[in-house]
């Protein structure tokens, strides 16, 4: 029964909704770009890096983050990045990806804009046609740098605007409020940019309201501490603003203290539109498949579950109707197929 449930949540098809793609910075690819650069690295082996990954909260882990995008230096180093996430998605069951990439903490060490988005996007083409997987690309801002930083960073990527869907904000949440954002959230806005937010991950749940109200954000990335507010929960069912949870994240940064304690399924069950996604997969233990297994496990969801997580990931994605009808379509025909029974 499990290992069918393990089956069944690989082979659902999916949308990944939330994922950095300097979070995929596997430590083997890590030596392999730091030899290929010259970079020197403060680790002395694979094994070395793993043991660091460690963290007591989300600035421990963004301290380490953020060192180790040191080794991405050309243009060819962010393509052979994201060609190894999207091939490790595919194997996942990820039709459709929306990518995030935070260029501020590349072009803050002297690499052009460029070269971050030009190599991100080339491999995104040739994913679609050579693995069968689509996908777009939201530039985040780092919240922990100005309002104005942002705004430049904005104009930066306005001559690839083509290339983007959207716009969100990530990095350190506490003390860094979504209002901080307002104008530039406008600009892109006014550009046709979707704008989508962290919230709520180690923030209080005003974070996630602001996001709303001030930032008009179509999505919240985390929004797990949306139920310490009983308005909050009615407010976002009632809307039914995606949240793009990160269970194997939250446990790995101490937002809860471990699997069964996470609050997933109780905001299913409330009724919320609840993602599951991998956030930083190479730091945290696992890419969506072993999302949504561990948690399957952990918290005793079903079939019926995880078919209605992958009918959320569609419903949530920055598609257009017919794709989604598409997919909706195909999970009906796989959870039909499973031998695992569909209770939904
Ligand atoms: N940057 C990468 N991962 C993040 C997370 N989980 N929260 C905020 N910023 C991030
Ligand atoms: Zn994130």
């Amino acid at each position: 029964m499990a290992s069918d449930l393990v089956r069944l949540a690989r082979e659902l098809p999916k949308a990944e909704l939330h994922l950095h793609i300097e979070g995929t910075l596997e430590p083997e690819l890590m030596f392999q770009l730091a030899r290929r650069n010259g970079v020197k690295l403060p680790y002395e082996s694979v094994d070395e890096v793993r043991r660091a990954y460690v963290f007591s909260n989300l600035q421990s882990f963004l301290d380490i983050y953020y060192a180790g995008c040191g080794v991405l230096l050309r243009e060819q180093d962010f393509y052979d990045l994201t060609w190894a996430y999207l091939e490790r998605a595919s194997a996942d069951g990820v039709r459709h990806a929306e990518i995030f990439f935070d260029p501020q903490t590349h072009t803050d060490r002297g690499v052009a804009f460029e070269t971050v988005i030009t190599g991100i996007h080339r491999a995104v083409h040739d994913a679609r046609d050579r693995l069968n997987i689509t996908s777009g690309l939201i530039l985040c801002f780092l919240r922990h740098l100005s309002g104005d930083a942002a705004m430049h960073t904005l104009s930066e990527a306005l001559p690839y605007a083509e290339w983007l869907i959207g716009v969100g904000l990530d990095s350190s949440e506490v003390g860094n409020p979504p209002r901080k954002f307002r104008d530039v959230y406008a600009r892109a806005r006014d550009v046709g940019l979707l704008p989508v937010a962290h919230a709520g991950e180690e923030g209080p749940p005003e974070y996630i309201s602001d996001a709303l109200d001030v930032l008009q954000v179509k999505r919240i990335d985390h929004g797990v501490r949306c139920l310490e507010d009983a308005r909050l929960v009615g407010r976002l069912v009632e809307e039914q603003v995606p949240l793009t949870v990160c269970p194997l994240s939250n446990v790995k940064l101490r937002v809860f203290p471990d699997l069964k304690q996470h609050n997933l399924k109780r905001m299913l069950d409330r009724g919320l539109l609840v993602t599951v996604n991998s956030d930083d997969p190479a730091y945290f233990g696992g890419y969506v498949g072993e999302n949504f297994s561990q948690t399957a496990q952990a918290l005793m969801l079903n079939a019926g579950d995880l078919t209605r997580l992958a009918r959320n990931s569609f419903q949530a994605a920055f598609l257009p109707q017919d794709q989604k009808q598409k997919y909706l379509h195909e999970i009906t025909s796989v959870a039909g197929q499973s031998s695992v029974k569909t209770i939904s």
